[in-house]
């Protein structure tokens, strides 16, 4: 039997920093658990855990934005996955700016989407939330995506992987 949490890492997936508002109040926090789910209509999955200083802004603006990060910006996956809001702000020093639903978007992401909430699913100590893209813009045509399993051991879920399936 592999490794468990080798096993998974096959599971190609991106790296993104989520967006996310209520009011004025905002936060930022890196997603891998990010997919499309549909064509039509067109809807993207999000998997968050309900514990991020992240999710009640999720919830309660209702929005979330995708800032799509490239292979050369894994310090920003560091930086918006590693630590919370909860102990300061994130977003300081950082180029961000707002989209349509006041939610931040990271100006040198490689691209971003803008996406509304349609619904919400319990998924075991994690909370599915579907979502429209109302918004979207390709910024720099020529970068490569980051991928999740060139970040290694950054979020540091091996041990929260059963040892056997
Ligand atoms: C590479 C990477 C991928 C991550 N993927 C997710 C994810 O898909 N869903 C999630 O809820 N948290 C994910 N996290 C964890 C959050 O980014 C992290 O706990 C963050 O500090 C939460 O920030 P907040 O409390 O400010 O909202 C990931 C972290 C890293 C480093």
């Amino acid at each position: 039997m592999p490794d468990v949490a080798d096993l998974f890492r096959r599971l190609t997936a991106g790296v993104y920093v989520i967006g996310v508002a209520e009011g004025e109040r905002r936060n930022a926090f890196t997603a891998a658990w990010l997919t499309q789910v549909s064509f039509d209509p067109l809807l993207l999955a999000l998997s968050v855990n309900p514990g991020h200083a992240s999710y009640p802004l999720l919830v309660g603006g209702g929005g979330f934005t995708v800032s799509v990060l490239s292979r050369e910006q894994l310090h920003l996956a560091r930086h918006f996955g590693t630590r919370s809001g909860r102990e300061g702000d994130k977003l300081a020093g950082i180029a961000w700016r707002s989209g349509s639903t006041g939610a931040p978007i990271l100006t040198e992401a490689a691209a971003f989407l803008e996406c509304r909430v349609t619904r919400r699913f319990p998924a075991g100590d994690h909370e599915i939330i579907v979502a429209r893209p109302v918004g979207g813009e390709i910024l720099f045509p020529g970068a490569i995506p980051l991928a999740y399993a060139d970040t290694g051991e950054l979020d540091g879920s091996r041990e929260l992987y059963p040892p056997s399936l």
